[in-house]
C-alpha cells in the first residue's frame, strides 16, 4: 500500500499508524502525529480505494452505508500490510497505536473488530460502527480514545455510544471525548487525544 514511514528518535515509544479521512492522503495526519507523540515512529497509509478520485480505505454504497464485503477484504489487506511493514522496517508489531479520522477511524475500528492484535491502542476521531452482527475478539489490554461530536451529522452520538459499548464489552478500555463541531476534527479534540496518549503510554 502507498505509505510514508518516518523513523522516530525513541524506539520504545509506540509506533503511530495513521489513517486519513475520505479524500485525504498519507500526508494529512502527519502534523497530528507530531502533537500526539513527537518521538514515535510513524507509519501513515493511503487507502487503496478511489471514490470519484478520492482515496478511501473501503468502498461505500452511500454516505454511511458500507460495502461490507469490500470492508472485510480491505481490513484483511491493511492487516497484512501492517504485519509486512513491521518486518520490513524493523519496528515492533505489538507497539502499534492507530490514529484515524472518519473513514480512517472506521477502517481502524474494523481492524479492532476483526483482530485481537491489530493495535495496542487506537485514537478514533469521529468513527462509526464499522460492522454489526459479528463477534469481536478479546480486546482486553487494548485502550481506545473515541472523539465524537454531539452534533455530528455523519456519526450520530447514539452510534458513538454503540461503538463504545461494543468495544468495552469486548474488553477494551474506552474513553469517549465529546465536542460540538459536527464531523470536524477540532484542535481541542486533538489535544485531548494527545493528553490521553501521554497518560496511557508515556507516563513514567
Ligand atoms: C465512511 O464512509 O467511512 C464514513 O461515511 C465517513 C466518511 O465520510 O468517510
Amino acid at each position: 500500500m502507498r505509505h510514508i514511514f518516518e523513523k522516530g528518535i525513541d524506539a520504545n515509544a509506540p509506533v503511530l499508524v495513521l489513517f486519513h479521512g475520505t479524500g485525504g492522503t498519507e500526508r494529512d495526519l502527519l502534523p497530528l502525529a507530531k502533537i500526539v507523540s513527537p518521538t514515535s515512529s510513524v507509519l501513515s497509509v493511503r487507502g487503496n480505494v478511489l471514490e470519484n478520485g478520492m482515496p478511501r480505505f473501503f468502498r461505500r454504497l452511500a454516505e454511511g452505508v458500507f460495502d461490507e464485503e469490500d470492508l472485510i477484504f480491505r481490513t484483511n489487506e491493511v492487516y497484512d500490510f501492517l504485519n509486512r511493514a513491521a518486518a520490513d522496517y524493523g519496528i515492533p508489531r505489538d507497539s502499534f497505536v492507530a490514529i484515524g479520522y472518519s473513514n480512517g477511524a472506521n477502517i481502524a475500528a474494523s481492524l479492532l473488530f476483526h483482530y485481537r492484535d491489530a493495535f495496542k491502542g487506537a485514537i478514533l476521531h469521529h468513527p462509526m460502527v464499522p460492522l454489526r452482527g459479528i463477534k469481536l475478539p478479546d480486546l482486553s489490554g487494548v485502550s481506545v480514545f473515541i472523539g465524537g461530536g454531539r452534533n455530528d451529522p455523519v456519526c450520530a452520538p447514539d452510534e458513538t455510544e454503540e461503538l463504545e459499548r461494543l468495544l468495552s464489552r469486548a474488553g477494551a478500555e474506552v474513553t469517549v471525548h465529546w465536542e460540538n463541531y459536527g464531523h470536524r476534527l477540532s484542535e481541542n479534540e486533538v489535544l485531548a487525544a494527545a493528553d490521553w496518549f501521554r497518560n496511557h503510554y508515556l507516563a513514567v
